[in-house]
């Protein structure tokens, strides 16, 4: 048990994959992996385990923003040896050329966040970065499916509703989408020295206003779940 998490000893793989919403936790563990066992369901923040091609792999909800996934990352790291942590999420468009749709892996994360500035006393900046193997499977397999995959710099912001911040600005500078969530796990696994990722499919766009149906939006996550579950495979 940890403080967020009740699992016991050996009931979290090694692999998991991070939805921010723990129903979509609940959904793909229902659909894509067999032999499922929950773990956990202290506030609602439900965990996982099952088979994935015969592979154990966990999914747990981390709730929004980096408070909370750096709580479900550290536990989940230092407590229970997870290696390879892979989020799995949406980001709204920033950059023009970002389309409803296109697959995003979150090669950087830039941030506003003071987290990631506190951990090194505000004497650098430092470039959260995703790990190369992960990123680069997932890339392969998405492709070979024949997504629109783009890979690049995201934005994890520390507010939803941020008036304030110079989005416009970010996107000339190339950083492709805002979520709220890969700076945190990024920082930890470099921290811990583990493995992580996060693919984002893109819900909306913040510049052109493109919006996804429900059902659109329902097919592009199916999708890049795939990509994540062959990525951790590999
Ligand atoms: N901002 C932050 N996170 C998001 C957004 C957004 O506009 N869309 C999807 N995730």
């Amino acid at each position: 048990m940890s403080v967020h998490i009740e699992a016991k000893e050996g009931q979290i793989a090694e692999t998991i994959l991070l939805p921010g919403d723990p129903l979509r936790a609940k959904y793909i563990a229902e659909t894509f992996l067999e032999d499922v066992e929950q773990y956990n369901s202290v506030r609602n923040m439900f965990g996982y385990t099952g088979t994935y091609k015969g592979e154990r792999i966990s999914v747990q909800g981390t709730g929004m923003g980096l408070p909370s996934i750096m709580i479900y990352a550290e536990e989940l790291i230092t407590q229970y040896n997870v290696q390879n942590l892979i989020r799995v999420g949406t980001a709204g468009g920033m950059k023009e050329d970002i389309k409803v749709r296109d697959v995003v892996i979150a090669q950087a994360a830039t941030t506003d966040s003071s987290a990631v500035a506190n951990t090194f006393n505000g004497q650098v900046h430092f470039a959260p970065i995703a790990d190369f193997d992960l990123l680069k499977a997932a890339y392969d397999s998405g492709i070979e499916k024949g997504l629109n995959m783009r890979v690049g710099n995201v934005l994890s912001a520390d507010r939803f509703y941020n008036e304030e911040l110079d989005k416009k600005k970010l996107a000339d500078y190339g950083v492709m989408a805002v979520e709220m969530e890969a700076a945190g796990l990024y920082t930890l696994a470099a921290k811990y020295n583990r493995k992580a990722l996060a693919i984002l499919t893109i819900s909306d766009h913040l510049i052109t206003g493109e919006e996804t149906s429900a059902q659109e939006r329902q097919t592009t996550f199916n999708d890049m779940i795939v990509i994540a579950l062959d990525a951790a495979l590999k």
